[in-house]
């Protein structure tokens, strides 16, 4: 069954832990999905695992659009989720609802994710009036990492766990529809996640928020240039697709590859007239 901001709600409602996975293009997006997972993130993290940036910063609506498309046709049932990408809503409340109206129209996502706490609730409360569901995404926000100094945990103090509980709560009555917590302190997640009614997903934030995603090349072992702490290796995916490319070259430079059963054939006669 199609997976909704309705199924979030209900998860939420009967305690039931949801799941979600980043991904980028159709063949991923296809296997995520049919392992039955509740929400898949077309994340801006595409800049920095797909195209290889050093944050996420560089990522444009269009790369967006153009990754979300190809995931919103591989996912049958899972919610697609489209993050906008930096000053793609930062600008303008006009901005956040046309380019929120791009993911979903040309993009064909079914919500979107943006990054921030009390100074983007205007676009949240914005982006719902226009009828699109929005995720929002509080402490480590990848789009702040010039003002953060870096990829560091947030809401370790007292000031500053209680600046993300306020965010939260504004969050939610701004009407967004779920959280992500990105590396804060698991309790300080578990104290929030019991003091909203909207789901909070977790990434680096402990076992008490109401669900997980995890960013696919991560957990799967293919990308290396670094592995937070909270990563947790499901597979060397990596590993393995070194040892095929490295088995096909060989075949390749020894004629072993292709071999007669990966040829077509073509009758002799004809093959005759050839010379
Ligand atoms: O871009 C992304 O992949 C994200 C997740 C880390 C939540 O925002």
């Amino acid at each position: 069954m199609k997976n909704s901001t309705a199924t979030f709600k209900t998860a939420k409602l009967n305690g039931e832990k949801l799941t979600m996975l980043t991904a980028y293009d159709y063949s991923t997006a296809k296997l995520v999905d049919e392992s039955g997972i509740n929400g898949i993130l077309v994340g801006d993290s595409v800049g920095m695992v797909c195209l290889g940036y050093k944050d996420t910063l560089s990522v444009t609506m269009e790369d967006m659009i153009h990754h979300t498309r190809a995931v919103s046709r591989g996912a049958k049932n899972a919610l697609v989720v489209a993050d906008m990408p930096f000053m793609s809503y930062q600008t303008s409340v006009y901005d956040a609802v046309k380019n929120a109206g791009r993911l979903i129209k040309e993009g064909e996502a079914q919500a979107v994710k943006l990054e921030g706490g009390a100074a983007v609730c205007e676009q949240i409360e914005a982006i719902v009036k226009a009828q699109i569901p929005v995720m929002g995404h509080v402490g480590l926000t990848p789009q702040s990492v010039n003002i953060f100094g870096g990829f560091k945990v947030q809401g370790k103090t007292q000031d500053a766990a209680k600046q993300l509980i306020e965010d939260a709560k504004k969050i939610e009555k701004a009407g967004a529809f779920a959280i992500v917590f990105e590396c804060v302190p698991a309790k300080v997640a578990e104290l929030i996640t019991k003091e909203i009614f909207i789901p909070t997903i977790g990434i680096g934030a402990g076992a008490g928020c109401d669900g997980q995603i995890l960013v696919y090349q991560d957990m799967l072992g293919m990308f290396s240039d670094f592995t937070p702490k909270f990563i947790k290796r499901y597979a060397n995916i990596g590993d393995v697709m070194k040892v095929a490319f490295k088995e096909y070259i060989k075949e390749v430079q020894e004629g072993v590859f292709p071999s007669k059963e990966h040829c077509f054939k073509i009758d002799e006669e004809t093959l005759k007239k050839l010379y």
